[in-house]
């Protein structure tokens, strides 16, 4: 199995080595009578981009000489060969010693010139009935395995900081908002763990989509298939794969694994970028619902007294890229003809990219919510303007006097309007006998019942905001 780093950049690198000549010649240039032209070489090249699909690459050419060998196409001394060289070839990239030479184009075509160059002619005959378009197709599968285990993992420690805020937080009563209007009350725990929630969805997505992808177009060639007498299914499972792709043409030609990544990452990336945008909102001077910590802000070069926000800036930035990203895929691939074309090649940048703004981005919000402080008094005090209490006015008249809700509501208008005239922070600040020029039926306790804090402990249906319910979800959570 490759590792799952998803990069080739944890040890380093010799530099890719470039053309001094103006012309180049590919692994394919028998039927060429010229070298290639610098410009088309250079649009051609996409070794910067792929060579971290290496671990991936010689993965899979591992496992495609041992079906050459177990399906007799090559005898046993030339697998074992061919299994050697690939595996030095993979320390030497490890340990940044590996000569990269951008003449060939790729990862894949780097990987087979030096396998030969390290074992002879032997090397040559591992891409027997193989096609670079089965190869690539393949690594990504991959490497896209991989690449969601890593997101997973660290989509879960978010959650498990928004827990542990959650947990501290149960009945730090604040206002919910809708239009950025003060609703309802609600608490910080219960806000903290809606993001929980999507979170999880998010995590499902990505899950979802590999298990859909857990088949394997290699052995499917170029496009039409093999003529050799391989074990596409026992290649497929030697990978880890459930089964081999079923058609070829669609194997070699598929890319909606990388557009569902893709899509699924940039779903992400838009809750990420809500939560940012909340602690921004959250720690900014009119609010002041939030201190971010020292470590997780930043300071302005000229304003001493400032306190940034700039990484949840970022994340709110970054789910920007994430679109851009998706747009190109699904752009790329709208309108190709079946089967491969090199169009499909701008995959991999899109992929690479979203996956390295994702990791980014979680980890810096993580780092946030770790660092965040809420500020009980200023969300407790938050709740002194806006009547957040009102719709218990309404769901009294409902409840006691069996009034239809659009009547009570109507009602509970006026009174919030009157309560405004007579400068009242709260509903049960208005004087009784104004309350009742508006209806009668209210009565000086039903005022007195309107306290935010009767609000939140009212509020205990299943998923609502009544800090009983929250610490139920929060052990929920906990034990799973
Ligand atoms: N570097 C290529 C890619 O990523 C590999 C496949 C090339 N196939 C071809 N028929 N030229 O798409």
């Amino acid at each position: 199995m490759p590792n799952d780093k998803n990069n080739a950049r944890n040890k380093k690198q010799p530099d890719i080595k470039t053309q001094n000549t103006k012309k180049t010649k590919g692994m394919w240039s028998g039927r060429f009578d010229t070298s290639t032209e610098e410009a088309t070489r250079a649009i051609n090249l996409s070794l910067t981009i792929d060579r971290r699909l290496y671990q991936e690459d010689i993965f899979g050419s591992i496992a495609y000489a041992e079906e050459l060998k177990n399906s007799q196409v090559l005898n046993a001394k030339q697998a074992k060969s061919i299994t050697e060289g690939l595996q030095q070839i993979q320390d030497e990239i490890q340990n940044g010693q590996f000569p990269f030479d951008e003449s060939l184009e790729d990862i894949h075509m780097n990987i087979e010139a030096r396998l030969t160059s390290i074992i002879g002619q032997d090397g040559e005959r591992l891409h027997t009935g193989r096609s670079r378009n089965d190869q690539v197709a393949t690594d990504m599968r991959l490497w896209m395995r991989a690449a969601t285990k890593n997101v997973e993992k660290e989509i879960t420690n978010l959650q498990s900081s928004l827990l542990l805020k959650a947990e501290n937080t149960i009945d730090w009563i604040m206002p919910g908002f809708t239009h950025l209007q003060s609703a309802q009350p609600i608490t910080f725990a219960h806000h903290c763990l809606a993001y929980h929630e999507m979170l999880q969805r998010d995590r499902e997505r990505l899950l979802d989509a590999v298990k859909r992808n857990e088949q394997s177009p290699l052995g499917a060639g170029a496009l039409a298939g093999s003529a050799l007498p391989i074990d596409r299914n026992r290649l497929a499972k030697k990978l880890g794969f459930i089964k081999a792709m079923e058609n070829s043409i669609d194997a070699v030609s598929a890319r909606d694994f990388i557009i569902e990544f893709i899509a699924n990452l940039a779903i992400l990336a838009t809750h990420l970028s809500r939560l940012a945008e909340d602690i921004i909102l959250w720690a900014s001077t009119p609010f002041n619902f939030v201190k971010l910590s020292h470590e997780t802000s930043t300071g302005s070069s000229l304003m001493p007294q400032k306190q940034n926000p700039d990484g949840a800036e970022l994340v709110r930035a970054k789910a920007a890229k994430l679109y851009g990203n998706l747009i190109t895929i699904l752009c790329v691939m709208k309108a190709l003809p079946l089967a491969y074309a090199k169009d499909m090649q701008e995959d991999k940048a899109a992929m690479f990219d979203s996956f390295d703004q994702i990791i980014l981005a979680l980890n810096a919000l993580s780092a946030t919510i770790n660092g965040l402080k809420p500020n009980r008094k200023k969300l407790r005090d938050a709740l002194n303007s806006g009547f957040p209490e009102a719709t218990d006015l309404a769901d009294w008249l409902v409840q006691k006097l069996n009034m239809p809700f659009r009547q009570a509501h109507e009602i509970t208008g006026k009174i919030v309007k009157q309560a405004e005239v007579c400068k009242c922070s709260a509903l049960k600040e208005l004087p009784l006998a104004q309350a009742q020029k508006i209806s009668p039926l209210i009565t000086q306790k039903a005022l007195d019942s309107l306290t935010v804090e009767q609000s939140l402990a009212r509020r205990n249906a299943l998923g609502a905001s009544a800090p009983v319910r929250v610490a139920e979800q929060i052990k929920r959570l906990k034990n799973n």
